[in-house]
């Protein structure tokens, strides 16, 4: 029987790396190795979710992406690299020695940091963390590595987060910019988790994307999705026109004291102006997975 091809998550701490390899794991379709910072971390969280990494299977590995030196070793015998970075100043240099080491050895895949919109369609300006994602992925490109990205469209664990503004609890406000109508692409962190374990060794997806959605809702049914769910009632309150948004965000920037004031805004509108919005949902391509709606979503959190 042939070996398990050997898979090394990186950013398996995180929010999504960690469901990630709970995803190809629960799959026990590939040997798993999660590099982390600290085997013996002083995190208690992560210290948690190393203990249970190893549990399931995984082997644990030390290393920075900060540090080249520590990545050469960690990719030797690695059929697919998974990114699960998050957006700091790590993203770009860090993914860039990443996807050196892994050329070096001889990495067969690489799947970059990316979950997200189709940052493709965009252009530089639009979205900050998005800018970073066109930068890996462009240095990607010119390594000549195999690569295959996941976009999933905005996570629907966002709400209640800075980065789902729309939901306004504090006034009781659902406010959006645009006229509403417009399709957006959701998906669980979950699901999406679940899309990797499958995407990470599928021949098909060798140089493209793998786009999936939980659910396409226009801004006016994400709000009847989650008054559905909840039994809570939200004032929808409209701010104006895609182009106003633009504008906003043009004139907040330069003056804000964190990207949080206006990066929340930006991917806002690169869903709202559909500029970024998925054109090629594959979500049946694995019927083995049934990934939840907003309002499945959001009966089952606690919002
Ligand atoms: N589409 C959406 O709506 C959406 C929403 C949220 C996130 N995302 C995307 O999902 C991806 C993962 O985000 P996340 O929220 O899961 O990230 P996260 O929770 O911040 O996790 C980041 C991971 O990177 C690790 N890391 C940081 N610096 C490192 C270094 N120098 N060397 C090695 N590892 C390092 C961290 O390790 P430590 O634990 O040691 O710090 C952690 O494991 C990102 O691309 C993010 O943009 C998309």
């Amino acid at each position: 029987m042939a070996a398990k091809p050997t898979v090394l998550v990186v950013g398996s701490t995180g929010m999504l790396g960690a469901k990630i390899i709970s995803a190809l794991l629960d799959k026990g379709t590939t040997e798993v190795k999660a590099m982390v910072r600290s085997i013996n971390d002083s995190d208690e969280e992560n210290q948690k979710k190393i203990e249970a990494m190893k549990a399931q299977g995984a082997t644990i590995v030390e290393g920075d992406l900060m540090k080249p030196e520590t990545l050469l070793a960690i990719c030797q015998g690695v059929d697919v690299v998974i990114s699960s970075v998050g957006n700091n100043e790590v993203t770009v240099p860090g993914q860039k020695n990443l996807i050196d080491a892994a050329k070096q050895q001889g990495v067969k895949r690489f799947i970059p940091s990316d979950y997200s919109v189709d940052y493709r369609k965009l252009d530089y300006g639009d979205n900050d963390n998005l800018d970073k994602r066109k930068e890996v992925f462009e240095y990607l490109q010119q390594s000549g590595l195999e690569y295959t990205l996941i976009l999933n469209g905005a996570f629907m664990d966002n709400v209640g987060t800075p980065y789902m503004p729309q939901f306004d609890f504090d006034n009781g406000n659902f406010q959006y910019w645009g006229d509403g109508e417009t399709p957006l692409d959701f998906t669980t962190t979950d699901d999406t988790a679940k899309y990797v374990a499958e995407a990470v060794t599928d021949p098909g997806l060798a140089n493209t994307a793998l786009e999936v959605a939980g659910e396409v809702l226009t801004m006016k049914q994400l709000l009847a999705a989650y008054e559905e769910a909840t039994g809570k009632k939200l004032q929808e309150k409209p701010l104006g026109s895609v182009e106003e948004l633009k504008a906003w965000i043009e004139q907040k920037k330069p003056s804000a004291k964190s990207p949080v004031e206006y990066v929340p805004q930006q991917y806002e509108y690169t869903m709202v102006s559909s500029k970024a919005k998925l054109d090629n949902i594959q979500n049946s391509r694995y019927p083995n997975i049934k990934p939840l709606t907003v309002r499945q979503f959001l009966e089952k959190a606690d919002i």
